[in-house]
């Protein structure tokens, strides 16, 4: 029996890259999967694709900034599966910008995507998860959210108050069975990164590589599933190395 055996698990960013590729280890695994995601050609493309596989799969069409279309992700996958026991907070944008040139509304939109829209869909998935009594929730960081680097202000302050924001929440639900925890990932070569930064990207990681989105995908299952069972409020860092420089 798969480690998610009977599980639901709504997947942001799930048409995609790290998100797409856990839902393809989390079917595996045995769970029903609701993927979310902006891009309706792609998320059709790979509901199509897990049902293939005889997953149980769901794609919705919402954007995480928006606070009825995040109630209505958790509306639809609760009629679709009847509850909702894994989130994976995991969409986002980045983009590579000189502070001094950045327009704030550039600004604004990084954060808005990358924290308030984690805020949002942890909320939600919160409220549903009291009324079920208990869950698992993990957000996507990024290992920039424990350092710096020049050109992401934006990217970088967002994904650190990813990381407060995860270990603020753990500590208010830890007595109401309500695990959080996030992953901060190194560079993974997803369509995220530009093709032209990647082979630089790769030599400036230790391992001399980019991380696959299949070995994020591991790491997401062992914080969603019973694996991590006494953790809360951590977020693991799966970087190649980077952060250990
Ligand atoms: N790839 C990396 O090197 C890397 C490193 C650290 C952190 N991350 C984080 O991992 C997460 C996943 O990124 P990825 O690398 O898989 O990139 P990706 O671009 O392949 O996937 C991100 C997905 O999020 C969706 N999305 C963006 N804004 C959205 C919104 N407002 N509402 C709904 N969906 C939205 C996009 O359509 C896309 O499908 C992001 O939070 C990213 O910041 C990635």
């Amino acid at each position: 029996m798969g480690k998610l055996h009977n599980k639901v698990a709504v997947i942001t960013g799930g048409a995609s890259g790290i998100g797409a590729a856990t839902a393809r280890l989390f079917v595996s695994e045995g769970a029903k999967v609701v993927l979310v995601d902006l891009n309706e050609e792609k998320g059709l493309a790979f509901e199509k694709e897990l049902k293939a596989l005889h997953g149980d799969a769901l794609f919705i069409k919402a954007n995480i900034t928006v606070e009825e279309e995040v109630a209505d992700i958790f509306k639809r996958a609760i009629e679709a599966f009847g509850k909702v026991d894994i989130v994976f907070n995991n969409a986002g944008i980045g983009r590579v910008h000189s502070s001094h040139d950045l327009d704030y509304s550039e600004w604004r939109n990084t954060i808005n995507v990358d924290l308030d829209g984690v805020f949002l869909v942890a909320r939600e998935a919160i409220r549903e998860m009291l009324k079920q009594g208990g869950g698992t929730i993990v957000n996507t960081a990024s290992m920039y959210g424990w350092v710096g680097s020049p050109g992401s202000a934006a990217y970088n302050a967002a994904k650190g108050g990813v990381i407060n924001l995860t270990r603020s929440l753990a500590l208010e639900y830890a007595e109401r069975s309500i695990r959080i925890n996030s992953l901060c990932p190194g560079f993974i070569d997803t369509p995220i990164i530009p093709e032209e930064s990647k082979q630089a990207l790769a030599q400036m990681t230790p391992m001399k590589r980019l991380g696959q989105a299949e070995e994020m995908a591991k790491a997401v299952l062992f914080l969603a599933s019973d694996d991590s069972s006494f953790m809360t409020g951590n977020s693991l860092t799966v970087d190649g190395g980077y952060t250990a420089q």
